[in-house]
């Protein structure tokens, strides 16, 4: 059965309680638009009031640590994000790797983790900007996806996030982006078999209502990761219209 498109909003290190107006707005959006599976993943201090907040859309974090419970100050478990209304998270999202030098074992613990207690994933990978001058893009990100990938593809979503079209208004030409979602396609056939398939790759980088149409129609877009223009329903809804 063919999946719905999906869009997801990743609103990173932004948002208190008084935005949660935006997330109402794109929730009434979303609830006319149910070709599409929209979601939004605010920062965990939101994750509770957000749910609360909203009835059609799914609502996720953005990162989790890989054990249940412990002695690990200032980090959250899937199980802890899930109890506070979280249906998915993200992990390995490139500001993560880079800021908190999370590596490919990592982020396989992680969305292990979540898997293990029923929650989606959307696991993220993506080339640097030197990386894509090299010429050598799709084999750099094929082996990150390689090596990130938990062993069952339950509930699992790819984003495929060049690094430098995030938040720079850069994008890839679409047919890049088809190249490189077709190299991430054979990974997951590679890894799961015909069940690789059914895993949703989500373009991100930069995505808006004006580019939206054209990305989500290169071959195995399956949805988009998006920041920015996420953290309002002026820059969301379009997108999600879109893709509907
Ligand atoms: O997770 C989202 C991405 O990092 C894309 O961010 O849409 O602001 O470029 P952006």
């Amino acid at each position: 059965m063919a999946q719905r498109c999906y869009i997801v909003g990743n609103w990173k290190m932004n948002g208190m309680r008084s935005d949660l107006s935006e997330a109402r707005a794109i929730d009434r959006a979303s609830s006319r638009l149910p070709k599409v599976e929209v979601a939004l993943a605010p920062p965990s201090t939101l994750i509770l009031a957000m749910r609360d907040a909203v009835n059609h859309i799914g609502v996720g974090a953005q990162n989790c640590h890989a054990a249940d419970k412990g002695a690990h100050t200032g980090d959250v478990s899937a199980n802890m994000l899930r109890e506070a209304g979280a249906d998915f998270v993200i992990v390995g999202h490139s500001e993560r790797r880079a800021d908190h030098g999370e590596t490919n074992e990592d982020v396989k613990a992680k969305a292990e983790s979540a898997q293990a207690i029923d929650m989606g994933v959307i696991l993220c990978v993506g080339e640097s900007e030197a990386e894509r001058d090299s010429g050598e893009a799709e084999e750099i990100v094929a082996r990150q996806l390689a090596a990130s990938l938990p062993d069952s593809c339950a509930r699992l979503s790819v984003a495929y996030e060049p690094i430098w079209a995030i938040g720079t208004g850069r994008v890839p030409s679409v047919q890049d982006v088809g190249t490189m979602h077709k190299w991430l396609r054979a990974v997951l056939v590679d890894r799961y078999g015909e069940d690789g398939r059914e895993v949703r790759i989500l373009y991100g980088g930069s995505v808006k209502g004006e580019n939206a149409a054209e990305l989500l129609a290169a071959p195995e877009v399956g949805g988009a990761l998006v920041g920015g223009a996420s953290l309002s329903a002026d820059g969301f809804v379009p997108i999600i219209v879109a893709a509907s």
